[in-house]
């Protein structure tokens, strides 16, 4: 059997980074076709960073206050991102807005995931917006990064039922889980090729 490379993540991420934990513990089956090589925060404080760097993965922080433009900022994360030979980009709950020169660098390797089933509730205050709206269900979605906000193409999703009991804090607990799992297996499958 050829033993193929396992492909390399570089992974973004600004605060807590349950996802990208998520895909550190898929990592680490023998069989997973990916491993992380970059973990980049913009925000020094991520928990997450400290995950990473737990694990022995090289974790960055680029604070856009230490640049003075958003391009510089941006070149920055570019320049560690193709250093460490990323083959996909993954962004997990990275909270900054991507310049179209960045979104296009990485076209067809830039992923995203987002807490709702898009089209719908693009932006922030998905879980709330989905119970108000009185949807029947909700999920997340693992889609492509463009220049359009959550806007890329749809790579795929997961539903979860939204309960008469439910608060945005207990649907989006019941999402996460399913973005845990969704994220790994859309990473498993990209990296497959
Ligand atoms: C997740 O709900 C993700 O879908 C959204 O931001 C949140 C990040 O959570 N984009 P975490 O940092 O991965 O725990």
């Amino acid at each position: 059997m050829v033993n193929t490379p396992r492909k390399k993540l570089a992974i973004l991420i600004s605060g807590r980074g349950s996802n990208m934990e998520a895909i550190l513990n898929s990592t680490r089956q023998a069989y997973y076709p990916a491993e992380i090589c970059l973990v980049i925060s913009d925000n020094k404080d991520a928990a997450g960073l400290d995950t990473a760097r737990n694990a022995n993965i090289k974790a960055s922080a680029f604070q856009r206050c230490d640049y003075e433009t958003r391009l510089e900022h941006e070149a920055a994360i570019m320049n560690a991102i193709n250093s460490a030979c990323a083959d996909i980009v993954c962004l997990a709950g990275y909270m900054r807005i991507l310049s179209a020169d960045f979104t296009k660098t990485y076209e067809g390797k830039l992923i995203n995931i987002h807490p709702s089933l898009l089209p719908k509730y693009k932006g922030l205050e998905t879980h709330q917006r989905a119970i108000d709206a009185g949807d029947k269900e909700h999920g997340c979605t693992v889609h492509f990064v463009n220049s359009e906000m959550d806007g890329g193409e749809i790579i795929a999703q997961a539903k979860v039922p939204i309960l008469k009991t439910d608060t945005a804090d207990t649907l989006s607990a019941r999402v996460l889980v399913e973005e845990h799992k969704l994220y790994s297996k859309v990473i498993a499958d990209l990296a497959k090729f």
